[in-house]
Parts: structure tokens; sequence; C-alpha cells
């Protein structure tokens, strides 16, 4: 038998510091503890968040004000189109500036509920902006739409995808899980992921939806919710930390992308305690086990 006459396949080109897509900036506003309202801009909206709530380099105004909750969010494609905004911000009437954090508030109530596959291009969008400005994923190229609803429908043949809708229609996040492995013995762990919109971080979108995921995840049978956070990625850290996911292990130096080497660390959660023999999962999402996580993610709080 003769080898094909075909050229030497080139490998994979590593993903350069250049191919990261420009970093946006944030316009926002903040309501202070004493209700008043505080404007800023941000490269990092989750992180200025923090810093204003009793983090490092807060405002002094938010620090003698009682901090502050987001009250209006403008996103850029460069600073200093946000900073311009700020000031504009900072200039507006206060009967104006209050008019456009009610509305702010009225078009972005998220509401937690199934995806169905009509949600595949906004959740494609969603995906693929982080594929072109963060290391949280370690695709270099986008899938596609119709690769996204496929799948949508093959998760939900284990388990539950979720999104979180603005009132405006607007994808805020979504939260799903895919089987951690194929061979039997694995049958009981789930591989869990979340994705806020950058408009909607640290907003407790990421919160409602991981909580009802995992309680359905918990009621189909599974025992452990595994997440592979790529590092550095602090939000993504202390973010299951608080969801109650412990790190495990590391991967060193094992992802390259934007021009550098990536650890990626595996947290788990454990769903369920004991060391008898377990049930048979139940493949797909019980209804009743769905509406309920539901109702509890959508409740007042
Ligand atoms: C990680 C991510 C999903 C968190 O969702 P979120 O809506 O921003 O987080 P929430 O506002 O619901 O916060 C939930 C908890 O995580 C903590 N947290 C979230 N972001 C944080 C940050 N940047 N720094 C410190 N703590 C943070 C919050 O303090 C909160 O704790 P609490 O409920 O005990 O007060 C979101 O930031 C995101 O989509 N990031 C980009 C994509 C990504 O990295 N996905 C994960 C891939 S592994």
């Amino acid at each position: 038998m003769t080898a094909p006459e075909q050229p030497a396949q080139q490998g994979i080109a590593p993903s350069t510091a250049g191919d990261r897509l420009p970093a946006p900036a944030w316009a926002y506003m903040l309501r202070c503890g004493d209700g008043s309202l505080y404007s800023g801009w941000t490269s990092d909206l989750a992180r200025r968040l923090k810093a204003h709530n009793g983090g490092a380099h807060g405002a002094r105004y938010t620090r003698s004000h009682g901090g502050g909750t987001l009250a209006y969010t403008q996103r850029f494609d460069t600073k200093q189109q946000a900073m311009r905004r700020e000031a504009q911000l900072k200039r507006l009437p206060k009967a104006e500036k209050e008019a456009l954090a009610a509305r702010w508030l009225a078009d972005s109530r998220v509401t937690i509920r199934p995806a169905v596959t009509g949600d595949a291009p906004a959740v494609n969008g969603l995906y693929c902006w982080y594929v072109g400005h963060s290391t949280a994923t370690f695709q270099y190229g986008c899938p596609t739409v119709e690769e996204t609803r496929r799948d949508i429908e093959a998760v939900w043949r284990h388990a539950p995808f979720l999104v979180a809708e603005t009132a405006a229609g607007q994808l805020a996040g979504y939260a799903c899980a895919h089987p951690w492995h194929t061979r039997e013995a694995f049958a009981w762990d789930m591989e869990t992921t979340v994705y806020c919109s950058p408009d909607a971080v640290g907003q407790g979108v990421g919160r409602r939806l991981y909580t009802a995921l995992l309680e359905v995840l918990q009621a189909q049978g599974y025992y452990n919710a595994i997440a592979l956070v790529a590092r550095p990625n602090p939000a993504s850290a202390a973010f299951h930390r608080a969801m109650g996911y412990a790190r495990v292990g590391c991967e060193p130096r094992t992802g390259y992308k934007f021009g550098r080497w990536l650890d990626l660390d595996t947290w788990v959660r454990p769903l369920r305690s004991g060391t008898d023999a377990p049930m048979p999962v139940t493949p797909v999402p019980p209804p009743e086990a769905l509406a309920a996580a539901l109702r509890r993610a959508n409740a007042p709080a």
C-alpha cells in the first residue's frame, strides 16, 4: 500500500495576544446605601462592584454613602467612550438619572427559564463573546449556531439547560451540564458550565442559574457537579467557592490562548453524600423538580 500523497498536516496555530478582541468598557450608575446615585466607568464591572462594596480601591463617595448596587449600565467598545458617557451621566439632572435608572431596572429584571432550541443564536452570541475576549473558555473559534442548537438538545438528554432572560428579552446568562466522562462508572458525575452576559456579571444571575441547575441535577440522582476553571479567572474561582465547590486539583500549563499558558483547576461540589451503591440517575430532568427549582429561582428576593 502506498502512502497517500498529501502535504504534511500542520497542527493548531497558537492563539496570540493579538487575537484577543479589544477590551470593552462600561459606564454605570450605582444606587448607594443612602439612596443617592453614583456614576462611574470601568473595564471590569464585577471587580469594580466588589471594590465599591468594601473591596480595595473603591471610590471615596461609595465608601461614605453605604456602598451600592448596580442601577444602570451601558457597554462601549472603548474606554474613551465609556469615560465620555460617565461625564454625561454626572452632568444629568437628578430626575433624568432617576428616569434612566428606573428604565434600566425594569428592562434588566431577570427570569430563569428552560432553554429552547430557539435560544441557540443568543446563547451562541454570548459564548462567542467569551471566545473572543476571555480565557474562561479554551476554544479559539466560535461554534456555529447550528452546533449550539444541537448542544442545547444534547444537554436536555441528561440535564437542564437554563437561560436567564431580561424583561427586555436579552440573554443575561445560561447554565447547563454535560456528562463528565462517557464510561459507565462516571454516570453520576456532571460537568457544569455557566456564562453570564458581560453586562450582567456580579448581579446574582450566575447564582440563580447555578442554584436551579444544581437542584435539578441533585433531584436526578447525580452525585458530583464538577467545574473546570481556567486560571487566572478569579471571578469564576470566587463564584464556584461561593456556590459550595472546592478546588480539588490543578493541571498546570495545560492550555495556551492569547499568547500565554494557562492552568486548569478542577472544582467539585458533592450533590449527595454516602458511600452506598447509587440508584440509577433519571436521565431526563423530572418536570416537577425543574418547575420547583425555577419557582424558587424566580421567587422575589
Ligand atoms: C463567573 C460568573 C458565572 C459568576 O456569575 P455572576 O452572576 O457574576 O455571580 P453572582 O453575582 O451570582 O455572584 C455569586 C457569588 O460569587 C461571588 N463572585 C462572583 N463574581 C465575583 C468576583 N468577580 N469576585 C469575587 N466574588 C465574586 C459573589 O460575591 C457571590 O457570592 P455570594 O452570593 O456569596 O455573595 C460570571 O462572572 C461570568 O459569567 N464570568 C465570565 C464567564 C466565566 O468565567 N464563566 C465560568 C467559566 S468556568
